[in-house]
Order: C-alpha cells, then structure tokens, then sequence
C-alpha cells in the first residue's frame, strides 16, 4: 500500500442513476415513487431552452412537495459555459435548501470548473445556514474532461463519483457514432484466415478504454465510478450487457433514462448469491490459510492469496450495503 491513504467518498448505493427532465412534472413524481438509488433531476440536456425556467420552478416544486425518502437527489445544472447555470444552483440550493444530496455538474473539463461551483455552493450553504453538505458529481464527457479527469477526481472535497457521458464524449471526440452508448459493427478485428480459410469478424467494445479509464481516476480518489446512458429502452438485453460489463471493469453503476433500466441496473450491480458465496468461500479459506501460517492456498484449483481477500471483501461489502447493513 502507499504511504498515502486514498479517503472514500460519503458510501450510497448507486447501482441506478434515474434522469429525469425537470420540464416533466409527471416523470417528476414517478421517479420519486421509483426504484432508483439515485435520481438526478435535470436541467440540462433533457430541457429545452425555452423550458429552463419552469423546470426549474418544477424542480424546486418537487423538491419540497414529493417524498424522496429512500432516494440519493441529485440536481444536473448546465454547462460552466452557459448563461443559465449560475441560477441553476442558487435558485435551487435558496429555494429548496437541504433538500438536495449531489449536485452534478456536466461537461466538466478543468480543475477549476469543479472549484467555481464549489465557492458557489459553499457560500449559499452558509448564507442558507443549510446542514447537509452538498457532494458532486461529475460526468466525463468530453475530451478535455478525459484528458484532466484525474485533477477533477481530485477538485474538491465534495467530489463522489465520475460518470461517463457517452453520447457526449462521442460528439466531443468525433467518434463515429450516432448511438447513445452501446456496441458498433465497425469496432471490431478481422481475424487472419483460420484452417478452413474463413475469417471471423468480432465486434470490439469501443467505450472500453474510456470507462476503464475513468475508473481508475474515479478509484485513485476514492470517488464511485458510474456509466451513463444506454439509449435503446427496448432493448434490455443490450442494457443488461453494457451494464455488466461496466461492473466488471469495476463500475458501481449505471444511469437510466427509463425506470425499466433502474430496475435492471439495481439487480445487475447487486453481486449474484454465487458471487457472494464464492467470496465468502475465499475469506473462510483464507483464514484456514493464516492460522496455518500460509498467505497462499489453493481454492478449488485456484491459487488464492492476501490479495484474493482484498478482492472478495469488495463483494461482500458491496452485498452487505445493498443489505441495507
Ligand atoms: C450524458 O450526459 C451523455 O452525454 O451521455
Ligand atoms: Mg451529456
């Protein structure tokens, strides 16, 4: 272990990320009577223009009037390069104070967006004499963002998690994609001819370095690593998979645009009964191991070691949270 000790952000379960418009005052309530763990009411890139304003009156509406218990709220303001994020936050954070858990912030690309919003927040908690602290939220969706995603992850004290905006970073880095998230056909390798000649095609997954990057900034700083959109809501299969593997990759979870997928997404980030039982298995054979004065042991076949207990506690961890214990 280094000598420095990477400190973990307030814990919350956050297998679904519910988005919600705040210019819908019917997916509003819904939501709040959903199953999502974390809800983000949106004032970005889910309103128009046009709507900003009552979104924002719907959003400071619901805040008071719905029953949010149960649920992580969080409030996506827009950009730091538009006109209408100031009063995003202090129209919300005034009106509504300690109402709100995150705030998240979109397209952040520097440092120093993080800490703009970060004096902002910090001096209307203080003039509201508010006593819940607001945490952030950050989605990595463009490509300065990915470039400087370590000094975000590392920003401000409020920071929790990283997401990745994939519809974004698809436009911001010019990838050729018209989806928001999933697979592409022509992502993939040609294989050299195999025996009988033929040749096989497999498709790539083409957000893989983005999401593992970010999960390892996310990580470094003790900060939960999310995944954002999947655009297809018929298409659960598809969701299941790009879910999966994000959680693999060690992601916490995922966004939902649908309450179908807040729904698949808090099974899918909950670790199965076998998952668990298998980690649960390494930790008991590992405590064989130590009595013994052995740090390696074989596990049905498979070498075990210090590391392998680092490994399972995450899972079981993880299972004790979604517990509730
Ligand atoms: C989310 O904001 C995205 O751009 O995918
Ligand atoms: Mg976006």
């Amino acid at each position: 272990m280094s000598f420095k000790i990477v400190e973990q952000a307030p814990a919350r379960l956050n297998r679904s990320e519910q988005a919600v418009p705040g210019s819908n005052t019917k997916f509003l309530e819904k939501a709040a009577a959903g199953d999502a763990d974390v809800v983000f009411l949106d004032l970005e890139d889910a309103v128009a223009p046009s709507e900003k304003e009552q979104a924002r009156k719907n959003i400071i509406a619901a805040l008071h009037d719905l029953d949010w218990s149960g649920k992580t709220v969080s409030l996506r303001i827009n950009g730091l390069d538009t006109h209408y994020m100031y009063r995003d936050v202090v129209d919300v954070l005034e009106a509504a104070p300690d109402k709100l858990d995150l705030i998240m912030i979109p397209k952040v690309g520097t440092a120093a967006d993080v800490y703009a919003v970060d004096m902002l927040v910090t001096q209307i908690e203080a003039a509201t004499k508010a006593t819940k602290r607001i945490g952030f939220e950050m989605i990595i969706e463009t490509a300065l963002g990915m470039a400087n995603v370590d000094e975000i992850a590392g920003a401000s004290p409020r920071n929790e998690s990283l997401h990745f905006g994939v519809a974004d970073y698809a436009a911001s880095t010019k990838a050729r994609t018209t989806n928001i998230g999933g697979p592409n056909a022509e992502y993939g390798v040609l294989t050299d001819p195999l025996e009988d000649g033929s040749r096989a095609y497999y498709w790539g997954d083409m957000w893989h370095y983005a999401i593992a990057r970010m999960v390892v900034a996310a990580r470094a700083h003790g900060l939960r690593p999310i995944d954002g959109p999947f655009g297809d809501i018929k298409d659960a299969e598809g969701y299941r998979a790009q879910a999966m593997r994000a959680a693999v990759l060690g992601c916490e979870g995922k966004w939902a645009i649908h309450p179908s997928q807040s729904t698949l997404a808090n099974a899918l980030f909950s670790p199965s009964e076998k998952e668990v039982a298998q980690a649960r298995a390494i930790l008991d054979a590992m405590a064989v191991a130590e009595k013994e004065g052995k740090g390696a042991v074989t596990l049905n076949g498979k070498l075990i070691d210090y590391a392998s207990i680092k490994q399972a506690e995450v899972l079981v961890n993880k299972a004790k949270q979604v517990a509730g214990g």
